[in-house]
Formats: C-alpha cells, sequence, structure tokens
C-alpha cells in the first residue's frame, strides 16, 4: 500500500537566470535566459513524494497572488492534498532568485513572504494529518516553532520523522531526539556539528555528533562523494551516481522526498537511501526545481539503464 507523508513547509516561485558564470559584487552582467519554475522545498520535497507513489499531504501558506495560485495548481496537478495550505492576504507568496551557471552550481536568495506565516496554530489545524501519517517531512523554510510544533505532533503518535534542516539554524537537542532520519548536506552539516566536512572521515565525526544530540540516523549526502548513513552501531557509505550535471537545484529536495516515500514503503535505511540517490541523480540533470523531480517510472527506467553499464 502507498504511504502517507505529511510535509511541513515552504512553497516558492523560482526566478530562475541560467548565466555563464556568476556575476561579481557591483558587476552586472547578460545571462542566456529567465524561466519561472514551481520550488520551495517544502513542495520540492511533496513532489518528490507524490511522484514515487505516497499519498501526499502538504501544510503551507501561499499569498493571495498569481504566484501562490501558479503553486497550488501545480500541486493539484501532483495529486497532492492541498486542504491545509492556507492562502493569506496582504502577504506575497514565497519567492526565490535563483542564478544557475554553465558549470550547473547556483546562488539562492529567498524571499519567504507567506511562508513566514506559517504558525503553530495552523499545525494545530492539521493535526491528523500529521498523527495519522506513516511520515512526517520537515525543513527550515518555515518558522522553527512550526516545525517543532509539527515533530511534536508525530514523536507524541509514534509517526517517523524525517527532518531536512536545510537552511541550517541552531536545533535544540530536544528536538534533535525527536528525530528518525536528519537529512543533512556538508554546509548542514558543519553548521550543526561545529565540524567541517570534506571526505568520508569529517562525515562521519559530524554524523556521530548529530546522533550524540539525539537523532536516531544520519544521512549526510555529498553530492560527488556520496551519502554517509551513521546510526548508533553502523555506518555505512554510498557512492555518488555519475551524471551529467544540469542544475542541482532541489537534488537535496528529491532525495529527501524519495528516501521518505521507500522507508513509508518498508525498505532498510540503506536500500532507501540508494533508491533515493537514483531520483536526485536525475533532478540534476534538468533545470529547475519541479521541472526536474522525476517520476517512479522514469526512475525505474533509470535504474535499469544504470545497471547495464
Ligand atoms: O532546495 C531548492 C529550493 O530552495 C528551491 O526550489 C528554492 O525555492 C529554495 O527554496
Ligand atoms: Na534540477
Amino acid at each position: 500500500p502507498s504511504p502517507n507523508i505529511t510535509v511541513v513547509g515552504s512553497i516558492n516561485m523560482d526566478l530562475v537566470f541560467r548565466t555563464p558564470r556568476m556575476p561579481a559584487v557591483g558587476e552586472t552582467i547578460s545571462g542566456h535566459e529567465f524561466v519561472q519554475i514551481k520550488g520551495g522545498k517544502g513542495a520540492n520535497q511533496a513532489v518528490a513524494a507524490a511522484r514515487q507513489g505516497a499519498v501526499t499531504t502538504l501544510i503551507a501558506c501561499v499569498g493571495n497572488d498569481a504566484y501562490g495560485q501558479q503553486s497550488l495548481s501545480g500541486l493539484h496537478a501532483d495529486d497532492i492534498v492541498t486542504d491545509f495550505i492556507s492562502i493569506i492576504n496582504h502577504c506575497a507568496t514565497g519567492v526565490a532568485g535563483i542564478f544557475v551557471d554553465d558549470s550547473g552550481h547556483n546562488s539562492i536568495v529567498i524571499a519567504p513572504g507567506a511562508n513566514a506565516q506559517l504558525s503553530p496554530s495552523h499545525i494545530d489545524a492539521a493535526k491528523h494529518a500529521i498523527s495519522s501519517a506513516t511520515l512526517l517531512l520537515c525543513q527550515c523554510e518555515t518558522p522553527l516553532a512550526t516545525v517543532s510544533a509539527a515533530i511534536q505532533i508525530a514523536h507524541e503518535h509514534g509517526v517517523k520523522v524525517v527532518f531536512n534542516p536545510a537552511p541550517a539554524i541552531p536545533l535544540p537537542d530536544a528536538l534533535l531526539a525527536k528525530v528518525s532520519y536528519l537529512i543533512v548536506n556538508e554546509t548542514e552539516a558543519e553548521q550543526l556539528s561545529g565540524i567541517k566536512v570534506t571526505n568520508l572521515t569529517t562525515a562521519q565525526t559530524a554524523s556521530k555528533n548529530l546522533l550524540n544530540r539525539g537523532a536516531a540516523c544520519v544521512l549526510l549526502t555529498m553530492g560527488e562523494q556520496g551519502v554517509c548513513i551513521t546510526e548508533q552501531h553502523n555506518s555505512q557509505h554510498i557512492p555518488a551516481i555519475k551524471v551529467t550535471v544540469i542544475d542541482t537545484t532541489a537534488a537535496g529536495d528529491t532525495f529527501v522526498g524519495a528516501f521518505a516515500t521507500a522507508i513509508g514503503l518498508g525498505l532498510s535505511t540503506i536500500e532507501a537511501a540508494k533508491q533515493a540517490q537514483y531520483s536526485a541523480a536525475l533532478t540534476v540533470t534538468k533545470l529547475g526545481a519541479q521541472s526536474s523531480i522525476p517520476t517512479k517510472a522514469e526512475v525505474e527506467r533509470f535504474m535499469v539503464e544504470q545497471l547495464k553499464v
């Protein structure tokens, strides 16, 4: 049966500029093109879970504007339950200004808008969607008090929590103790643990630190260096899948959403991480956030192709 995944998080409209290189401070350069693409870490992770077959509910806020309406229709097209998405008056939908250069690197500035209005009372109103879920998914583009309220409900009802603290902010150990799977990249791992992550050894040290602070399992995603999975008595590394990088935007989100779905389906941590890696690898080969998140069929085809080479 399909797992029920409830996501608490952000919705952004991504305003993407493809450019040959990043402009320096004070510099103006001519880019290749501009595209508007649906994004936001919460919405991206919900889309990734839904495209892998999870019954997905997103708890979020948009503004009463065109970007908000466009975001909602995108979520409907992916069969995501939007009953708990509030439309906030006199507030803009979240926007991300994204520069993507020819090597696929990006720089992002976010204007949170309505995402900053997602409050613990919204979580309270959606309590059942969390307590009845197989899994709760959260990030840090909405207020921490709101994320904490959601995690608390999940914890009280024995619902597994997948937490992707991105962008990283200081987190209390009491919150980490309620997290089943903490998913971080190198930067987030460093900001949370104080340990600079450059290779497998430092990745393990940082992961152990986060385990000691309460997380039950830490997945440290390291792009071309693969994924490091650390639990109390066990640490494993899975190498990256080699692909041509077009745009890494939403690769992390795709990993998180696909991982959560696979865990919800009953796969082991390592098997779920492997599947999520295939999904994330495909995301890297296309421009944009939700425009690049693959379906289950696309991932299955890709896995077969990869096993042949
Ligand atoms: O993780 C990628 C996302 O981060 C983008 O879609 C952008 O909206 C920012 O929130
Ligand atoms: Na992408």
